[in-house]
């Protein structure tokens, strides 16, 4: 029986990052993974297939629209989906190669088959033909992940009514999609077939867009997208589907209750929020316990209530974001290596991968007035900056919350092109404690998109420059 320090169930974001982590600080560690390849959600269904798709479409777009204004004249695009989609599997082939190249360059032994905790310090990998192999291991850390929710009486195909899954391997554009929530999901892959040339209407259970993030960007985000063409059904829900005809026949509800309308579709996407996997994991009788929403309950520091299994990413409470699975998976390696091992919750950034892009870090107006804390505000719109506006990329702004006493960054919030790239200064200032004034203090390099973020730690003190 082949006996480890480690054995990590699961090789997304959270698993892989935690295995290299262990390994480089000693431990004899083993991965098990149950799909093909490794990467997990992230790289195989969810944040890499998207990105590519996000940028293939925005080329596309940019070639009919905003080349020709530069003076660069390529003739009407022509879509070649099927190349399109080739560009993205090459994209998920590097990633997916890349993390088992990282593997063999750690020693760490990779199993594949599904993983069950059979009991403490064993782990049972069942491979695809039936064969059983068991692991020996001083910890277990479960990071399995999530899967799609799903809406009662609504059966997705993956063909007509698709989860993200499913949009992103579509095999022609449809002339009209529905999409089911309006969350990151639905927003960026809405985006990617309103673009290759799809009608898209956003249904929409609450009566603002992205939840969670800040009220003002929210609201003003929707008016760019509205103005992109992507119409919204805010408080109103989808309760059946007929499937009988050519085209989907939708039930729309007011959240509110109230008469309900037909909404026709080619494709409904379901992009309602993901849910804990932990199917077949044997966590029950294990002893590990799960909180009420089917997440695996752990003190904080990622050990479950059943001694020397851990879990991280998805699996557990907190944002469903990549970065956040991978920090924990560091945290937990260096905790079982004796360090003390940390990640910081209120410092996670959160991107939407849009055009413009939406980022966050920190906390927002609405939380801050929740928990009675007075604050200034600094924004800065990007129709002020000088790289934008040469650009012509001068949707979104940025806007600064800091401490109405101290001063120091609470949070920070960015409509605007490559926002996802710009979040990250405000992230090491709020990591630091920095304060508005030191943001607006530091040098920032003429002519770039971050000097709005310095114009809105001006605005902070009321000195902004250029407004
Ligand atoms: P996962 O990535 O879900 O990996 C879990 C792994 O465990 C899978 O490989 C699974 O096969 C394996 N597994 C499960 N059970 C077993 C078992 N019993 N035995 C063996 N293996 C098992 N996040 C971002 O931060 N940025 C983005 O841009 C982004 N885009 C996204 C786009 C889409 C369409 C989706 C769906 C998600 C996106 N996310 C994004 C979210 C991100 O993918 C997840 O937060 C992240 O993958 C979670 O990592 P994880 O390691 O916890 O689990
Ligand atoms: P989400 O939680 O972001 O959004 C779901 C939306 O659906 C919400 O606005 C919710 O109010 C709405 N909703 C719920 N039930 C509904 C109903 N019955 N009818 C109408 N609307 C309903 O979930 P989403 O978009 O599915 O994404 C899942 C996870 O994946 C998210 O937690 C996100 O963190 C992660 N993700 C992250 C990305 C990124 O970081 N760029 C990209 C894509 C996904």
């Amino acid at each position: 029986m082949a006996t480890y320090d480690l054995v990590v169930i699961g090789t997304g974001p959270g698993g892989y990052v935690c295995a290299i982590r262990a390994a480089q600080l000693g431990m004899k560690v083993a991965v098990v993974e149950k799909w093909p390849t490794f990467g997990g959600t992230c790289l195989n269904i969810g944040c890499i297939p998207s990105k590519a798709l996000l940028q293939a479409s925005e080329r596309f777009e940019e070639a009919g629209h905003a080349l020709p204004k530069m003076g660069v004249v390529v003739g009407k695009p022509k879509l070649d989906l099927p190349a399109m989609m080739k560009f993205k599997a090459d994209g998920i082939d590097g990633n997916t190669k890349g993390v088992a190249f990282l593997f063999k360059k750690n020693k760490i032994d990779a199993y594949s088959g599904t993983g069950r905790i059979a009991a403490a310090g064993k782990v049972e990998v069942k491979a695809a033909d039936g064969a059983i192999e068991t692991l020996e291991t001083r910890n277990i850390v479960i990071a399995t992940g999530s899967d799609v929710a799903r809406l009662k009486g609504i059966e997705i195909d993956e063909k007509r009514i698709i989860s993200s899954t499913g949009a992103l391997t579509l095999d022609k554009v449809p002339e009209k999609m529905l999409v089911i929530g309006a969350g990151v999901i639905g927003l960026e892959l809405g985006s990617v077939w309103r673009r290759l040339g799809s009608e898209v209407v956003v249904v929409e259970f609450l009566d603002r867009i992205l939840p969670g993030m800040d009220g003002e960007i929210a609201k003003s985000f929707q008016r760019i997208l509205e103005k992109q063409g992507i119409t919204f059904k805010l408080g109103a829900r989808v309760t059946a589907i007929d499937t009988s005809g050519n085209m989907l026949k939708s039930r729309v509800e007011p959240a509110a209750g109230g008469a309900a309308d037909t909404i026709d579709a080619d494709v409904v996407m379901v992009c309602i929020g993901r849910v804990p996997y932990t199917e077949g994991l044997g966590l029950k009788e294990a002893g590990v316990q799960l909180d009420q929403r089917g997440r695996v309950q752990t003190d904080g520091h990622f050990a479950t209530h059943a001694k020397g299994i851990y879990a991280i990413g998805d699996v557990i409470a907190g944002p469903m974001l990549a970065h956040k699975a991978e920090d924990e998976g560091i945290a937990v390696a260096e905790i079982l290596a004796g360090q003390a091992g940390h990640t910081n919750y209120d410092v996670i950034p959160g991107v939407v991968y849009t055009s413009p892009e939406v980022a966050a870090v920190g906390r927002t107006e609405e939380e801050l007035k929740a928990a009675g804390v007075t604050y200034n505000i600094g924004k800065f719109p990007f129709t002020a900056n000088a790289r934008t506006k040469v650009n012509q990329t001068t949707d979104g702004f940025v806007k600064i919350l800091a401490d109405a006493k101290t001063d120091r960054v609470l949070g920070v919030h960015i409509i605007g092109a490559e926002a996802g790239e710009m979040i990250h200064e405000a992230a090491v200032l709020m990591e630091f404690g920095g304060s508005a004034e030191d943001l607006a203090r530091t040098c920032h390099a003429h002519p770039t998109r971050s000097e709005a973020v310095k114009e809105a730690a001006l605005a902070v003190g009321k000195r902004a420059i250029h407004m």
